[in-house]
């Protein structure tokens, strides 16, 4: 595997490649990366991953610093994958000078949910990711649906913004008691870990109760947040919404049956976990 930081050596070694399969990641590497690697392998050859914790999706009060970087161990596991390049910049080769043009999502989508958290990160992802599609030119680019609103959002920048890149969607990779594998769980302090599990489990309440005929979103929200604050997390929110657009149904939409996905981000102690549910 080649590792490569400079954008002008990358564009060199991947010239004239034109089945290229793209994983983008921020580092510190679980099964869940390795997972995306393998769907990227089904999809175009050569497989190029890159690594790179990208400040300007973090906010002023977010983890940018501590942020697990794990860079010996990750190049070990894209070896064994078969990744033909890894891309690694340095914020220097990613933003050689002040990135004064931004990519920004459209209000609807960008400023709900996560957006609504977290101001300023999809403009720091669609962003980040604009640039590392340009820098790799791939033909497809896999993304995690753990990430479900970034998935949205990405598919549909490539989309409207007429990007030669196909976005293809990797299922969630869970550990066995169904915790979302995420690099943000090596926070957990044991008892946290043994916890964290009941994020899914409510989404699973949610998504049983909607399959069963209970329709009353609002009060089923409502209880699942309850629920989870009553086993000491800080839920800031979990939310019905539709799968196409991701705001919230109408009873109109309930009574056509439009796809449904259940998003929830939580804290538990000073961590923040995010997981989904296609219902
Ligand atoms: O999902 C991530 O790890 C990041 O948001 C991404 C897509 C690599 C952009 O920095």
């Amino acid at each position: 595997m080649k590792i490569i930081s400079s954008i002008q050596e990358l564009r060199d070694q991947l010239s004239g490649q034109l089945r290229t399969a793209f994983v983008p990641t921020m580092g510190n590497l679980h099964e869940g990366h390795l997972s995306l690697m393998r769907l990227a392998r089904k999809h175009g050859d050569p497989v190029v991953a890159s690594i790179f914790v990208n400040r300007l999706q973090f906010g002023p009060n977010e983890d940018f610093e501590k942020y697990p970087r794990t860079f010996q161990a990750d190049v070990e596991k894209l070896e064994k994958e078969g990744v033909y390049v890894l891309f690694a910049p340095t914020e220097k080769d990613m933003y050689p000078e002040p990135q004064e043009y931004r990519v920004q999502p459209p209000d609807g989508l960008g400023n709900t949910l996560e957006g609504e958290f977290r101001p300023g990160f999809f403009g720091g992802v669609c962003t980040v990711v604009t640039k590392l599609f340009s820098c790799v030119q791939p033909r497809v680019a896999v993304f995690g649906k753990k990430d479900y609103q970034q998935l949205m959002i990405v598919r549909n920048m490539a989309r409207q913004l007429g990007m030669p890149t196909e976005i293809i969607a990797a299922e969630t990779y869970r550990a066995e008691d169904g915790l979302a594998l995420s690099s943000r769980n090596m926070y957990l302090s044991e008892t946290e870990r043994a916890e964290a599990p009941a994020l899914f489990q409510t989404l699973n309440f949610v998504a049983n109760e909607m399959r069963a005929g209970h329709l009353d979103i609002f009060q089923l929200e409502h209880k699942a947040m309850d629920d989870l604050a009553k086993r000491g997390w800080k839920p800031d929110y979990i939310s019905i919404r539709k799968r196409n657009d991701l705001q919230p149904p109408s009873a109109g939409d309930l009574a056509q049956g439009s796809e449904l996905v259940v998003l929830a981000a939580a804290k538990l102690g000073t961590t923040r976990l995010i997981d989904n549910l296609e219902i």
